[in-house]
Parts: structure tokens; C-alpha cells; sequence
């Protein structure tokens, strides 16, 4: 389904899809409801033109259906993806509805920690982690993917000899190849991450690693994220699943009992709908390995951007429009800084636009085709391109839908732009709309702040020594 005055990321302005579940006509009226209040409200206007809207109902939704389509005798521990939002209100949202966390960063765990997770709740990722980071996470039993056989032999020194007291994996990298966007892709052949199973020796090495330490019990495979196919990924779920059976009937024990198949999930950036679901994703991965789900191993998830992205929203006020070349332009407030990948990536990362006037509603009328721009100084600061959407003028509101993971919470801080604010909203059975907010706006002396400030006579007074 679309909504009046939308684009699609192909450039139509219509494209109603016959699929459109009842869940994704309440998200598009929650959130059409949503940025008229916004506006309303002064949360999004002259005053402040760029907002991030987190849209709670659709966020418990998609936990619902993560939960429901896992459901079967195998216990499953589903985390949370950290990096796809890290804003505390959120993993406190998602800790309360019964989810875990995947942490990859020192800020992240402490994240994680302060929404209220306590460490069997976490999963501890990452291919970069230091002692400091691996002796905390062991001291408290945090679960742990390790990297590669150097993080293996500093885990031996760390333990001494010692058990375990949480759950330790070893992350493998299945080398089934690429998806449509390369940088997402974690299991090429030269991928960075995990153990590369394909390479001559690597299985022999991984079951040797299983065998001389009893305390490893998990294997880990996270495929890729956006970009790539459900079937591309279940096969290298499989080769995760199928190294599993073989280290345990070469040891002879039962030693690997969890299996941690990561996140990845794509999400569709071309309308309404949810696609392809985790009903889809669970009927793939029984269909390329059955046994995964027979109760003998403990199934750990690590989804991110399809628990979050279509729950989200960035709100922006058009501050001008222009032409350059016969090519229609509204300058807004969104754009590298919310939208870092679209901005560099815009052919592997379009995002769908809606277009509303100044009382945030919908604009509708003949459609002109145009560039969103932000206010970054470089050319490629777009967040669409010649994108036909009704008239845009100076005051409107510009929106950018599925942007609650990876845009408004992944700030980037070119030209000094600071962090907009972030509200969750619900909507009342009567259509009332009430906020709660997230984040706050960064102020222009917070980023002044973190630029140095205090040390503001340092290199001067170095230069005088
Ligand atoms: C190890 C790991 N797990 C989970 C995720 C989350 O992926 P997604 O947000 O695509 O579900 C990522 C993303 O980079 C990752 O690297």
C-alpha cells in the first residue's frame, strides 16, 4: 500500500499492493496520525526541522511475530541487534517485552546494561574485542561469540583453566557468498568475521578448538543484513548446523548445544508491507535444515533492522525549494547525518518519501518530479532523487519511512549537525496520539562540547613549548 503523497523508492506515486496486512494499514495510519500531531505539538516545525518518530505498536508487533513464527520444541533466545537503535528507551521497550541483546561495542554492552538487561540476557559479539572486554563479559557469564583462533588462545589465558560461567561460542564464517549489497555481506570468501570454513584446514582447526576446550559450546553464523536472500542465508545457517552435528558426533559428546544463526533479515523499503516475514524466514531455514528445530539445540537470533526499521520515521521541514538544470530541489534538515548510508549508497539504500504541508497533512495534487536534499555541504547529500511527489514548497514536511534502524539512531557528525530528538508514539483506539520522548535534541553547545571544548588551549599551548 502507499499513502497520498508518497514515493516509493522506484519513483511511483502510486503501486497499492494487494498484500497489505491489517498491521501495515494501522502502522501507515499510526504513523500519518503521528507527524500531523508532531507538527501540532512544536516537535516538528520552524523551530525544530528534524525529528526521529518510533512508532511502539509496530515495534511489540514485529517481536510478536519474531516470537510466533520461532514458536516449536527447540528453546530460542532472540536478541536484539544493539547497533540497529541504540537509544536506551528502546532496549528498555524491547528488554520489557521479553527480548535479549547483541552487544558488538563497549557502548553498546553499557546500553544494554543501563535499559536493564542482566547478562544472560546479552550475547557479547564484535571481532575486535579487547581483554579488558572478554575478562568482564567472562566474569559475569555473558554469553560470547569469539572471532577467530587468536580471541580463542586469549580466552584459554583468561580462563586458566577455569569453566565457563556463561555460554561461549565461535563465530563462523560459511563463505556462501554475497548478497545485493556488498558491504553487508559477512559471508564472502575474504569476509572479515569468524572463522572462514571453506578455507583448506578450517573445519579440521574448528572441530580440533571444540575438542581441547569442553567450555565451547556454541556456534555462531551470521550470513549477512540487508541485501541478502532468504535462501542464501539458510544455506549458510545450514553449514553452521551441519558443522555442529558433525563436531558432536566426532567428539562424541553432546558438546555444542546452542546455535546462534545471527540477524539479517532484509526488509522491503518499497512499501507498506512486511516482506519477507520471519514466517518466511522459519519455513526456509526448516526447509534447508529440518533438525535445527528438534529441541536439541538452543537457538539464538540476532535481528536488528527488520524488528525496527518499518516502525520508524524521520520528520523534516523544508526550509527552501530551487531548480539547478531543470531539476526541481527541496532542501531539508534530513540528510548524511540521519541517513548516512542512503546519502553515500543511494542505489543500494532508497528510502520511501511522503510529502505534507505545514499542518503535516498529507499533500496530494499533480505529481513534480524532485530532489530531497539535506543540509550537508556535499553534492551527494540526497535523500531521494528524482522522485515525483505532489509539489513540495518551503514550510513543508518531508518524510522518510522505515528509518527506525540504522538512520536516526546511527548518527553521523558531519558538519558539526547535531543528534535530533527521538519520540515514540502510540495511538489511542480513538486515533489520539501521545508521545514519550526518547532522546533528546542535542544541543549546539553539546556539540561544541564534544568537539574539544575543554581542551580548547591545548595544541596553542603546545606550540608555545
Ligand atoms: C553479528 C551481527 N548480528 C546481527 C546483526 C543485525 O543484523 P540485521 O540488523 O540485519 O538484522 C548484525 C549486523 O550487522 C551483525 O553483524
Amino acid at each position: 500500500m502507499s499513502t497520498p503523497g508518497s514515493s516509493t523508492s522506484t519513483g511511483s506515486s502510486s503501486g497499492a499492493s494487494s498484500g497489505a496486512s491489517r498491521s501495515s494499514h494501522r502502522r501507515a495510519r499510526a504513523r500519518e496520525a503521528a507527524l500531523a500531531r508532531a507538527v501540532e505539538d512544536g516537535l516538528l516545525g520552524p523551530r525544530s526541522p528534524l525529528v526521529g518518530l518510533l512508532d511502539v505498536d509496530g515495534v511489540l508487533a514485529a517481536v510478536g511475530a519474531l516470537n510466533e513464527a520461532f514458536e516449536g520444541p527447540a528453546p530460542v533466545h532472540h536478541t536484539f541487534a544493539a547497533k540497529a537503535c541504540g537509544l536506551v528507551p528502546v532496549l528498555r521497550l524491547l528488554a520489557d517485552a521479553g527480548m535479549g541483546c547483541e552487544v558488538a561495542s563497549p557502548g553498546e554492552l553499557e546500553q544494554a546494561l543501563a535499559a536493564g538487561f542482566t547478562y544472560d540476557r546479552l550475547v557479547f559479539d564484535s571481532p575486535a574485542k579487547t581483554v579488558e572486554e572478554l575478562e568482564f563479559a567472562l566474569a559475569r557469564g555473558i554469553a560470547i561469540n569469539l572471532d577467530n583462533f587468536q580471541e580463542l588462545a586469549r580466552v584459554d589465558r583468561l580462563l586458566a583453566g577455569r569453566e565457563a560461567a556463561g555460554p561461549i561460542g565461535l563465530r563462523v564464517n560459511p563463505q556462501v557468498g554475497a548478497g545485493a549489497i556488498g558491504a553487508m555481506s559477512t559471508a564472502t570468501a575474504t569476509s572479515k568475521f569468524g572463522i572462514a570454513l571453506r578455507d583448506p584446514g578450517a573445519v579440521d582447526a574448528v572441530i580440533d578448538a571444540f575438542a581441547h576446550r569442553p567450555w565451547l559450546d556454541r556456534l555462531h553464523a551470521h550470513v549477512g543484513s540487508q541485501g541478502c536472500p532468504l535462501p542464501l542465508i539458510a544455506e549458510g545457517v545450514r553449514a553452521a548446523y551441519e558443522l555442529a552435528e558433525r563436531v558432536n558426533a566426532e567428539l562424541g559428546r553432546a558438546q555444542i548445544t546452542g546455535l546462534d544463526i545471527g540477524g539479517g533479515l532484509p526488509v522491503n523499503f518499497d512499501d507498506e508491507d512486511d516482506r519477507p516475514t520471519y514466517a518466511d524466514y522459519v519455513a526456509e531455514l526448516r526447509g534447508a535444515a529440518p533438525g535445527l528445530f528438534d529441541g536439541r539445540y538452543t537457538l539464538v537470533t540476532e535481528f536488528g533492522r527488520s524488528l525496527l526499521a518499518k516502525s520508524g520515521t524521520i520528520g523534516t521541514v523544508v526550509e527552501y525549494t530551487k531548480s539547478a538544470g531543470g531539476r526541481r530541489i527541496a532542501v531539508t534538515h534530513a540528510g548524511a547525518q540521519v541517513a548516512t548510508r542512503t546519502a553515500f549508497m543511494p542505489d543500494a539504500w532508497p528510502l520511501r518519501v511522503g510529502v505534507f504541508d505545514a499542518e503535516g497533512r498529507p499533500k496530494r495534487g499533480p505529481a513534480e518530479v524532485v530532489d530531497i536534499a539535506g543540509p550537508c555541504c556535499f553534492a551527494g547529500d540526497l535523500t531521494a532523487t528524482a522522485r515525483a511527489l505532489p509539489a513540495v514548497e518551503p514550510g513543508d514536511v518531508v518524510a522518510l519511512y522505515d528509518t527506525g534502524a540504522y538512520y536516526f539512531s546511527s548518527h553521523f557528525s558531519y558538519n558539526s549537525l547535531p543528534r535530533p530528538a527521538v519520540y515514540g508514539y502510540r495511538t489511542d483506539p480513538g486515533g489520539r496520539v501521545r508521545f514519550a520522548l526518547v532522546r533528546e535534541a542535542q544541543s549546539v553547545r553539546g556539540v561544541v562540547e564534544e568537539s574539544g571544548l575543554s581542551q580548547a588551549d591545548a595544541l596553542v599551548a603546545l606550540r608555545a613549548t
